[in-house]
């Protein structure tokens, strides 16, 4: 089992991997998401705390997956599998893999949606929709896109073909040439971005909400938050960075290759903030908005700046490219795996996933019109997928795979797989993953739901 590759491809380099995982972590979670729980749970405190789930239960779990992917060579459902076998275990460690792509076609589904609206506003502040919008007209634009079915299903099955047009290039052709290209882009769109806002009069009070300090602030819920949230943004738990990990040259360090992709997730996601934040500020708008944040709230403020329309278009695109290389993420595993399994080629492989992503897609968006009736659970269909995903089934993935690396392959396999040189720090990964990980994903587990349903 020494210097297997996987029957995919490889990246092409260390830097690659780090480019393309680093794709997957960054996008809606970081841009949309997190400035607007953020605004929601009062700023610095819970900005702390995220910091903390980050470093103590995110960076260890990802490290386990990338070895996972390593160790194994294949799609997530297969690669445990073989560790599992490897390790003299239960070949039925698979089914975490199954929970996984399961997790990924539903997180694809609402994400599809939400990035199709994204598309609309490029769209929209290319041509000059937005400009002097007002706050009423905003809410109207945004509203009036909810309520329409066609609309929503146009841009909808736009990125889902923009998705399908990358999977089906393979592994060097489509996923590596994508990030090469998308992700230098999308930093240099980010900077812009932050050139931009910090000419602005609310930039000092943007930092200051972001980074000001004010424990009293900081409440039970927001932990489980913070904490729900850090497994999201770094795309854990479903088996899309098990995947890039399949595809990892063997003789780069899981561990530092790791700590970049947080850094940059957790950097992306404060840039983000800082570019958000000063806009709603210098506007005196409320931060504490929640989801219509950057679809309404942003619009308005652009809307009323000088050169606002450019730099809105640009913020959109930025959000584009960002919410485009993390659904590639969600939609490699199963095409893998298909592809080992019945030995297809990509295209068969992705056409049939591209289907049922957009099928279940469809439902999603119809939650917000056709059938906004319909109810699972008392969600509508698009908060059921984003509820169920995010505070049940990427927990419980990530939970598994702390388990199964930390607690059922033997040590031996996990040390030889990192190759950390330090017993310091592999200690200090062993105890993360064995003990403070799985026990703060227990926690979020158990509070959310309990907090959902009491
Ligand atoms: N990490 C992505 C984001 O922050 C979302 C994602 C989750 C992508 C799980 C892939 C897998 O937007
Ligand atoms: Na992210």
């Amino acid at each position: 089992m020494q210097d297997k590759t996987s029957i995919h491809g490889a990246w092409t380099s260390r830097w690659i991997f780090i480019l393309a995982a680093t794709g997957s972590a960054v996008g809606l979670g970081n841009i949309w998401k997190f400035p607007y729980i953020t605004g929601e749970n009062g700023g610095g405190a819970f900005v702390l705390v995220y910091l903390c789930c980050i470093l103590l239960v995110g960076v260890p779990i990802m490290m386990a997956e990338v070895l996972v992917g390593r160790r194994g060579r294949q799609s997530p459902i297969n690669a445990m599998k073989d560790v599992a076998l490897e390790a003299g275990r239960s070949r039925y460690w698979s089914l975490v893999g199954w929970i996984g792509v399961l997790a990924g076609f539903m997180i694809f589904s609402f994400y599809s949606v939400v990035a199709g609206w994204v598309l609309y506003y490029i769209a929209g502040m290319g041509v000059g929709d937005f400009i002097a919008i007002g706050s009423d007209d905003a809410n109207g634009v945004f509203n009036d896109l909810l309520a329409n079915p066609q609309t929503l299903i146009i841009w909808h099955s736009i990125f889902v073909m923009m998705v399908m047009l990358v999977i089906v290039g393979g592994v060097k052709k489509g996923l590596e040439n994508a990030v090469k290209f998308l992700m230098p882009a999308l930093f240099v769109l980010l900077l812009v971005m932050l050139a931009y806002s910090s000419q602005t009069e609310g930039f000092a009070a943007g930092w200051d909400f972001l980074f000001h300090y004010d424990p009293s602030e900081l409440t039970a819920e927001s932990v489980l938050v913070a904490l729900g949230h850090s497994f999201f943004t770094l795309s854990l738990g479903m088996g899309a960075i098990m995947a890039y990990g399949s595809y990892m040259p063997k003789k780069t360090s899981i561990g530092s290759a790791v700590i970049w992709i947080a850094i940059m997730d957790t950097l992306v996601a404060l840039i983000a903030g800082l570019v958000i934040f000063p806009i709603v500020f210098t506007n005196g708008m409320d931060p504490g908005k929640g989801p219509g944040l950057m679809f309404v709230t942003l619009p308005v403020a652009f809307g009323q700046m000088p050169g606002g329309q450019i730099f809105g278009f640009v913020f959109f695109l930025l959000v584009g490219v960002a919410a485009w290389t993390s659904a590639i993420s969600l939609m490699e595993p199963a095409t893998a795996w298909l592809v080992e399994k019945f030995n297809w080629h990509r295209v068969p492989a992705c056409i049939v996933l591209g289907l049922i992503v957009w099928g279940l897609g469809v439902a999603a968006l119809g939650s917000f019109n056709f059938i906004s009736d319909v109810k699972l659970a008392g969600f509508s269909i698009f908060d059921f997928l984003d509820f169920v995903t995010a505070n049940i089934m990427l927990p419980l993935g990530g939970l598994c795979i702390a388990i199964f690396v930390g607690w059922i392959i033997t040590r031996k396999m996990a040390a030889n797989e990192l190759a950390i040189s330090s017993p310091l720090l592999f200690n200090a990964w062993y105890i993360a993953l064995r003990f403070i990980a799985p026990v703060g994903v227990l926690v979020i587990f158990i509070f959310s739901l309990v907090e959902k349903f009491k």
